[in-house]
């Protein structure tokens, strides 16, 4: 069995071994993958100051891991960034991401209501469970498949930091003096958070990091379209086993049996409608 490296928290850009990077081992696929993931990572500052609103009412040191976490996901944003405009040199962070922001702003990150698109702080927490259970076993799964030697150590080092970040939440998530949820609701949103993965950004930021802004006119946006194509991209990364992590992770945060029938079930039918997703595209 490969063991891969233990990456600690608080890493710089300039500790990755760019000089290693190797253009012979890009692959076209994971390129367009990385750029668009890129451009979701730094969106982070928007995520911070929605989930700031939501913790106004809370102790002073909410607002010190909303800010820390913020950065790391920026610098994820950043390092994907990087490797990208070495792969390819004509793709620019700046430019695409301006032309990113320029199509998707969601609507609960414009408003100024302070509180949770979830219904509650605690399910706000489950939702973002959810999203780092999604990312850090996605970045797993680049790590897993890419033989790019740079792009390995910068996916290992994300995934070790998706992984921290679901902790932080899940820990948040327990310490909340809110009452509890019941279970039905808890997986409730967790689902819901699930099946919004196929919205706007993912599908928006494919096309923003992929579609040259010359070819905007001859290729326009189609939601349905790139969000499929995006699906079909993260299927040639994905196995089985990082949508089993994933699924046990989400388990987890809802309160049953990472091990359990229901987290079987959940893995057995995400993986299916992955898979048709993907071969709809
Ligand atoms: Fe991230
Ligand atoms: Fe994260």
């Amino acid at each position: 069995m490969a063991i891969s490296a233990v990456y600690a928290q608080g890493w710089s850009i300039d500790e990755v071994s760019w000089e290693l990077f190797s253009p012979g081992a890009v692959d076209s696929t994971m390129l367009a993958a990385i750029k668009a993931a890129a451009l979701v990572e730094y969106n982070a500052p928007d995520y911070v100051a929605y989930l700031k609103r939501v913790f106004s009412n809370q102790p002073p040191e909410a607002l010190t891991w909303i800010e820390e976490w913020g950065t790391e996901e920026r610098q994820h944003g950043v390092a994907l960034g990087r490797w990208a405009e070495l792969a390819d040199p004509s793709f620019k962070l700046a430019d695409a991401f301006a032309r990113f922001r320029k199509g998707y702003s969601p609507a609960h990150f414009a408003g100024n209501a302070a509180h949770s698109v979830r219904g509650s702080r605690r399910g706000e927490m489950i939702a973002r469970c959810v999203v780092e259970s999604g990312t850090s076993s996605y970045y797993s799964a680049i790590r897993d498949s890419t033989d790019e030697p740079v792009l390995k150590e910068v996916a290992g080092r994300i995934s070790a930091d998706e992984y921290r970040h679901y902790k932080l939440f899940y820990d948040v998530l327990r310490k909340q003096d809110e009452p509890e949820l019941s279970f039905l609701k808890r997986l409730w949103v967790a689902i819901g958070r699930v099946t919004e993965s196929d919205d706007d950004e993912l599908a928006y930021a494919y096309y923003a990091a992929n579609i040259p802004a010359e070819q905007e006119l001859d290729k326009p946006y189609n939601r349905k379209f790139y969000s499929r194509l995006a699906a079909k991209t993260s299927m040639t990364i994905y196995r089985r086993k990082h949508i089993r992590k994933l699924v046990q992770m989400v388990a987890k945060a809802v309160g049953a049996d990472p091990h359990g029938r229901l987290a079987d079930w959940g893995e057995a039918i995400l993986w299916r409608v992955m898979e048709k997703r993907a071969a709809s595209a």
